[in-house]
């Protein structure tokens, strides 16, 4: 879900009150492993220059106030009476501190004013950078212990259980575990995470495609429910426990085997990328990234015209590796592997032949991997 998160115009400096802390969790990129985490399988992402920024103060009287853009949340929430989801963006603050309360680390009232520098509708998830950033301010505010998979998984939580949407953790890991110029690498079935270093030569292209993405609809829970089938029908926990030789010969529903064709492609790719990383062949991205735009124009079938053409922009410029939708599809943007002296040549031509085909504008933005909110120390 994208939130309406602008500049915060009135902060939260009350005269008197406690010392100000401040939270920032980034935004994040996928980058392989499209639709693998929920299905305990492996992703390859990156964490964003650009991400949410919550300051705020501890309240003694044990309310919860929240605003951006200056606008407060009308109406102070008290905790006593139990919070309660209420439809609007402060769903995720709220279910991040729900869930920090049902876990035994209860934290007492605070204020929290956030601004946001992700592109809305992008599929960059700022509802993670903002679950982030909040459990995050609450172990400045509150001081608690936590170790950064279990904050990760409790922002998890709270989207999957409060506001409900059910993803995996690709989101929430990325933004808590980024680390400056690497990947993140990311195993769902162990929630373990490695850090690969990414070479600056080349660099990744985000061009959103001006189509909101969405995940409240139905889509996503479809194909999650597709994906267990798929398991079901081959006897196995999840679909990260299937090769592709064992999918092609196992009896199940069309429909299921498709999608199920595409995770474990994912997975596999996803191999093969970390592989060529630490090899020092990371040009081979570029094309893992375009095999994974195919399988989800005929296997998911989670993109849309818009990135469709994108993608196929892209991979027709020089200096142009590989492209592909990321995240969870059905519109938001697409990321393209890019040699860094071309990425302003391949942005201006990608935005300029995409506004001339189509009705929407679209915008690159040069994404550097960047720190998480809790970057290991080393
Ligand atoms: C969305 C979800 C993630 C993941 C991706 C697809 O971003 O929030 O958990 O499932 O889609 O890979």
């Amino acid at each position: 879900m994208e939130l309406p998160l602008g500049k915060c115009l009135s902060g939260v400096d009350h005269a008197g009150s406690m010392t100000q802390v401040t939270a920032f969790a980034p935004g994040r990129v996928e980058i392989l492993g499209n639709h693998t985490d929920y299905n305990g399988g492996v992703v390859l992402s990156a964490a964003l220059q650009l991400g949410i920024t919550a300051t705020g103060r501890r309240l003694e009287d044990g309310e919860i106030r929240l605003s951006s853009s200056g606008v407060c949340h009308e109406g102070k929430i008290q905790r006593a009476a139990g919070l309660k989801k209420t439809g609007a963006w402060i769903d995720y603050p709220l279910g991040v501190a729900e869930m920090l309360a049902l876990s035994g680390g209860e934290a007492g009232g605070f204020e929290a004013c956030y601004e946001s520098t992700l592109p809305a509708g992008a599929g960059l998830s700022s509802s993670a950078a903002l679950e982030v950033a909040t459990a995050v301010l609450l172990t400045r505010l509150y001081p608690f212990e936590i170790s950064r998979m279990d904050l990760a998984k409790l922002c998890r939580r709270a989207e999957n259980e409060f506001v409900g949407v059910n993803c995996g953790l690709l989101d929430q890991a990325s933004s808590v575990f980024g680390k400056k110029d690497h990947l993140v690498y990311l195993d769902c079935r162990s929630e373990s995470v490695d850090a690969v270093p990414f070479p600056p030569h080349l660099a990744l292209l985000i061009i959103n495609s001006g189509v909101k993405h969405a995940l409240t609809g139905g889509e996503y829970n479809e194909r999650r429910e597709q994906c267990f089938e798929a398991a079901r029908c081959m006897g196995v926990p999840a679909l990260r426990d299937a090769s592709s030789a064992q999918l092609e010969a196992a009896e199940m529903p069309e429909l299921a085997k498709r999608r199920a064709r595409h995770v474990v492609g994912e997975n596999e790719r996803v191999l093969l990328a970390i592989d060529a990383l630490r090899s020092g062949r990371a040009e081979a991205l570029g094309p893992l990234m375009s095999a994974s735009h195919r399988s989800s124009v005929e296997n998911f079938e989670n993109s849309t015209p818009e990135l469709d053409l994108l993608v196929s922009l892209a991979t027709a410029q020089v200096g142009c590796l590989g492209a592909r939708l990321t995240g969870g599809g059905f519109g938001g943007a697409i990321v393209a592997l890019v040699e860094i002296g071309a990425a302003e040549s391949v942005r201006v031509a990608v935005e300029t032949s995409y506004a001339a085909q189509t009705t929407h504008k679209a915008t690159g933005i040069l994404c550097r991997a960047e720190d998480g909110a809790l970057p290991a120390e080393d």
